[in-house]
């Protein structure tokens, strides 16, 4: 894994325990430093509590990227994504785990442990961490993804 430097943060809910163990011990493996924010076990928990645990550590710079696993992805994506500087891409499959490193730069890996099974899942881990960003012309548009999160933030003509 090439591209992956730095810490990174691992987190999820009940649904997805066993995907999140299985996934810190192949990056623990691949001699990255990984921060686990828990769940510790199946006992059933609210996803955000987990997802802005790791949201607000890619956001403050403490780890450079994150991995959030729930039954879905869906609401660690949204909860993520409400946090500056957070990118969080939903994957369900390699190809857009690799675009999403590529153009978008993101910066938080979510997957649903209910929509995909361990071996694609791992994949789509290997692929993100191993993809780096293209920069270029990505790098205005990666920007205006902070910029649309403001009110004042240009709207079409006669939209309201
Ligand atoms: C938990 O049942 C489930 O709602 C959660 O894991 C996730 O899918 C939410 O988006």
């Amino acid at each position: 894994m090439n591209n992956a430097t730095g810490s990174i943060a691992i987190g999820c809910d009940h649904a997805a325990f066993g995907l999140k163990e299985t996934i810190k011990k192949f990056l623990q493996q691949a001699g990255l430093d990984v921060v686990d924010v828990g769940t510790d076990g199946t006992a059933s928990v609210d996803y955000p509590d987990f997802g802005t645990r790791v949201a607000k550590m890619v956001a403050s710079g403490k780890v450079a990227r994150g991995i959030l696993i729930c039954g879905t992805g869906i609401g660690m994506s949204m909860v993520a994504n409400r946090f500056p500087g957070v990118r969080a891409a939903l994957c369900s499959e390699t190809y857009s785990a690799a675009m999403s490193r590529r153009h978008n730069n993101a910066n938080i890996l979510a997957m649903g442990a209910r929509v995909i099974g361990e071996g694609l899942a791992m994949e789509i881990v290997r692929v993100w961490l191993d993809t780096p960003f293209e920069g270029g012309r990505h790098e205005a548009r990666v920007q205006k993804i902070e910029a649309a999160g403001s009110l004042e933030s240009e709207m079409p003509e006669n939209s309201c």
